[in-house]
């Protein structure tokens, strides 16, 4: 058995909670593989809406296991929320949110490093969603984190007044700013206790195990590939390997156990946060993607800088992740567009190139448009790949040629049935 993998191709929010719900039923187990709170995957259905940023997006599936994967970093006082609406709404969890050991845990103090050294950055910040996702990678790489597993040690105590310790000797080299920690915190140690509760695995025996089983399993991203902190677009970039390979270490699975690697893109383009966005659109044009496309931060409620879809950009995270089935969200968006624009290449200094610039931070780069038209009606009563309007069949088609991958899946509304399957 191979193991499924579903990631986002650009900045972030292209969808991946609504498809991860969608597909889940055709698994037994879901995997978050990295990232932490700084995610936000809305899930509509039957009139409800939830945002899920820890917990993987195969809970509301009855019966499906769903595992916190070592390579993600867990704030306890976000998830014990997340578990506490999850409660609310009658959503059987017991026994089906599972955590892995090895998984890194944020503490106030994370959070707290995240506001000063974001402050501090003053006009280069890189627009964190400040849940101290770069302090915890920063302590795991350096060695001094603190884990889920570690919560049940007898010493745990000890270790976190340790670290909030060496915390508090690095906020004095920042100027000051506001974070109330002693309430915080008093948050954090009511919320371990619920993380105490949750069953705890070796994420990559469980895996294994699986697998053995004949069971199959989704690993579900975060963020998207344009931020992943090796390949995304420095440092504007998120903390963790957002890519496939992230899903190896994340899980502790081989490279020869992944199996389909499906890639997501919003039929346009958007991001939120500082750092490059070749293709961003500042005026009318901008506004109305931001509009009819709802663009507005899941976790953060941040308005999302929107343009058009960019195509050297998605031949670059296709390539890196190995893409073989492509899902386009959000085409209805594009509805009422006349005319629509796709960026087929760049021009960096005068010359015409299909791959992205090492200094793509600071290079004078212009996208190369190409227009096409739009179908201008609703798609609502569109459930078939062939009701599509003849314009949005050809810049799907369009879309499959310049990418070479297969689209599979055409996402035509927020909620979990306003899907095409091709
Ligand atoms: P994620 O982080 O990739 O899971 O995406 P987010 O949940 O942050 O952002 C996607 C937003 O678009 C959410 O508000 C979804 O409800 C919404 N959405 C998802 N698919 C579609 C779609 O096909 N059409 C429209 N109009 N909205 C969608
Ligand atoms: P989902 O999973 C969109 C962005 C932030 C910021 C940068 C670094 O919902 O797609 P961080 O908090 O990681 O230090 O922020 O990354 N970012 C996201 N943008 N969607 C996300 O997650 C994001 N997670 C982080 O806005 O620019
Ligand atoms: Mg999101």
């Amino acid at each position: 058995m191979a193991i499924d993998v579903l990631l986002g191709l650009q900045w972030g929010d292209e969808g991946k909670g609504k498809i991860v719900d969608y597909l889940a039923t055709q698994y037994d187990v879901v995997a978050r593989f990295q990232g932490g709170p700084n995610a936000g995957h809305t899930l509509i259905f039957d009139g409800k809406k939830f945002v899920l940023h820890t917990v993987p997006s195969g809970i509301f599936r009855p019966g499906l296991i769903n595992l916190i994967g070592n390579g993600v970093v867990v704030d306890p006082i976000v998830l014990a929320e997340e578990v506490a609406s999850l409660k609310k709404a009658g959503v059987d969890y017991q026994g089906r949110l599972l955590m892995a050991r090895k998984a890194h845990l944020i503490l106030p103090t994370h959070r707290y490093l995240d506001a000063a050294s974001e402050n501090a950055k003053g006009k280069s910040k890189i627009g964190s969603t400040l849940k101290g996702i770069g302090p915890t990678y920063m302590d795991k790489t350096g060695r001094n984190g603190l884990r889920a597993g570690d919560l049940h040690q007898a010493n745990f105590q000890e270790r976190y007044e340790a670290l909030k310790e060496k915390h508090m000797r690095l906020l004095a080299i920042y100027p000051e700013v506001d974070f109330d920690l002693k309430a915080e915190e008093q948050r954090w140690m009511e919320s371990i206790e619920l993380l105490r509760q949750l069953p705890m695995v070796d994420g990559e025996y469980f895996i294994q195990n699986a697998l053995d089983d004949g069971k199959k399993i989704l690993a579900e991203g975060a963020q998207g590939s344009m931020l992943d902190i090796d390949y995304g677009t420095y440092p504007y970039v998120t903390s963790s390997n957002t890519i496939t390979a992230g899903v190896c270490t994340g899980l502790g699975v081989s490279p020869s156990k992944i199996g389909e690697v499906i890639g997501i893109s919003k039929a346009y383009c958007t991001r939120v946060g500082s750092g490059p966005f070749p293709t961003e659109l500042h005026g009318e044009v901008g506004e109305r993607l931001r509009a009819e496309g709802g663009e507005f931060g899941a976790t953060t409620g941040r308005p999302r800088r929107c343009g058009w879809i960019d195509l050297p950009q998605l031949r670059y995270t296709i390539m890196l992740n190995g893409v073989t089935q492509l899902v386009i969200t959000k085409i209805d968006v594009l509805n009422q567009f006349e005319e629509l624009e796709t960026a087929t290449a760049y021009r960096v200094d005068g010359k015409e190139t299909r791959q992205l610039p090492y200094d793509i931070c600071d290079v004078d780069l212009q996208p190369v448009y190409q227009k096409h038209p739009g179908w201008v009606r609703d798609l609502d009563r569109v459930s078939s790949y062939g009701q599509l309007p003849e314009q949005a069949r050809d810049y799907l088609l369009f879309l499959e040629d310049q990418l070479e991958v297969e689209v599979t899946m055409i996402s035509t509304g927020p909620e979990r049935e306003k899907l095409i399957l091709k």
